[in-house]
């Protein structure tokens, strides 16, 4: 793909860093972060030049975009971006900034270019669907368009899913691409289409979201709906006698499927973290439903075959995450807004061919995930409360969080990388 012209950020300047090593020496190992990483706009700041725009972060799925001239709009770290498929069949993701004053090319969440054109509102620079400048109404002569495409983050598709990164230089996609191999493809996401989409607000910071996401401690209390369908809520001896059967019903069924694990700081360097984690539903349920029964026409190697009774987690990078039913998916973006501001984007995905209304109701859908999300939104904005206090001194994980501890570390390596000299 041409890159017309990538993005990339400064360092922090001094001041955000002189704030990092502080909270970095307040750190306890085993335990939760110090209260200014969730708190502090220098660090929120520091999160962003380094960590965030250092990965690749999932903005939709390629159906979405079916024809050229299709496209979204996403956000990732404060910025705006339209993902638009283009004449050539290519996806890219523009940055949403026109190159003449920079007002906001396009406003709306989803839509179809009409002609392939994106049509500056304030003085109507017109740009075609691979970002390049085609008219400049009434420039002087000598004026060249082709000085002035539009600026544009690295596009990678997997599976279908849609990647963007605003990396200098991208990690590698070796881990995700072998993570999906082993344990997405079977779910069909190529041949799938979006069924619904919902966006969750939270106030709150953005890391508070995604630990939350990362560990099942709280669903016990706060997941109830969730905690009667999934055994990941439980601990011990009873998950793994559920996990056992439900992989001898996999191989019953003659699906093949396989954990990995290169999250966090088991990824390689250089390469962008992925994992995958198979999980047993309670007996007698089959997906992620209200009645415990099916939802959607099965997906991908799960047609003509069955429910094996169980779920995937899919994770790639620090803010996309995936959760796969055999005849739903769900894709679960964590979107950085402010030091205190995050949304969280759901996308349910069902197989291509079904059919609206007849082979799936998009409230059954949605209904055990929206519960969930909203649960969750209360939770940690509630999380978000405590620790604003001047007197909130992190406690010890425990071992049912031990996927956010890891998340913990794997960040704060990063924010050590970030100082300068380190030999990290
Ligand atoms: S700011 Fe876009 S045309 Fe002027
Ligand atoms: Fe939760």
């Amino acid at each position: 793909m041409q890159i017309a012209q990538t993005i990339h950020f400064p360092a922090p300047p001094a001041r955000q860093l002189a704030t990092l090593r502080s909270a970095l020496a307040q750190c306890r190992p085993g335990h939760a972060l110090p209260r200014a990483f969730y708190t502090d706009p220098d660090l929120f700041a520091v999160d962003m030049h380094h960590f965030v725009t250092a990965h690749w972060h999932c903005v939709g799925h390629t159906s979405m975009l079916p024809a050229a001239g299709d496209f979204f709009t996403a956000e990732l770290a404060g910025e705006s971006f339209i993902l638009v498929r283009g004449e050539d069949g290519q996806v890219r993701a523009l940055l949403n900034v026109c190159r003449h004053r920079g007002a906001r090319l396009c406003d709306q969440a989803q839509g179809h270019a009409a002609q392939g054109r994106f049509v500056c509102p304030y003085h109507a620079w017109t740009y075609d669907s691979a970002g390049l400048l085609q008219a400049a109404r009434l420039s002087e002569p000598g004026f060249r368009a082709e000085d002035f495409p539009l600026k544009q983050a690295r596009v990678h598709v997997e599976e279908g899913m849609i990647f963007i990164t605003l990396a200098r230089e991208p990690l590698g996609l070796a881990h995700v691409q072998e993570a999906f191999a082993v344990s997405a493809r079977v779910y069909g996401w190529r041949d799938a289409k979006v069924a619904a989409r919902k966006t969750y607000q939270i106030q709150a910071n953005w890391k508070l979201v995604e630990e939350n996401y990362q560990e099942c401690y709280h669903c016990g209390p706060a997941h109830q709906e969730y905690s009667k369908r999934h055994t990941y809520a439980r601990s011990g001896a009873q998950r793994e006698a559920a996990d056992a059967a439900m992989r001898a019903r996999d191989d019953a069924l003659g699906i093949g499927l396989r954990d990995t694990d290169f999250y966090f700081r088991k990824a390689q360097a250089g390469q962008e973290s992925a994992d995958s984690i198979r999980s047993a539903l309670v007996d007698g349920v089959v997906s992620g439903s209200r009645d415990g029964q099916g939802l959607a026409p099965l997906m991908g190697d799960f047609k003509g075959r069955g429910y094996d009774g169980g779920f995937s987690f899919i994770d790639v990078g620090p803010t996309s995450n995936f959760v796969a039913y055999p005849d739903h998916t769900l894709l679960y973006r964590t979107i950085p807004q402010s030091v205190d501001r995050t949304a969280f984007e759901l996308i349910w995905l069902v197989d291509g061919a079904a059919r609206e209304g007849v082979d799936y109701q998009v409230d059954a859908l949605t209904w055990l995930w929206d519960q969930t999300s909203q649960e969750d939104r209360h939770i940690i904005e509630t999380n978000q409360r405590g620790v604003n206090s001047v007197f909130f001194e992190p406690g010890p994980y425990n071992p049912m969080e031990i996927y956010a501890r890891q998340y913990g570390e794997w960040y704060l390596e990063a924010m050590h990388g970030a100082l300068p000299n380190n030999p990290l």
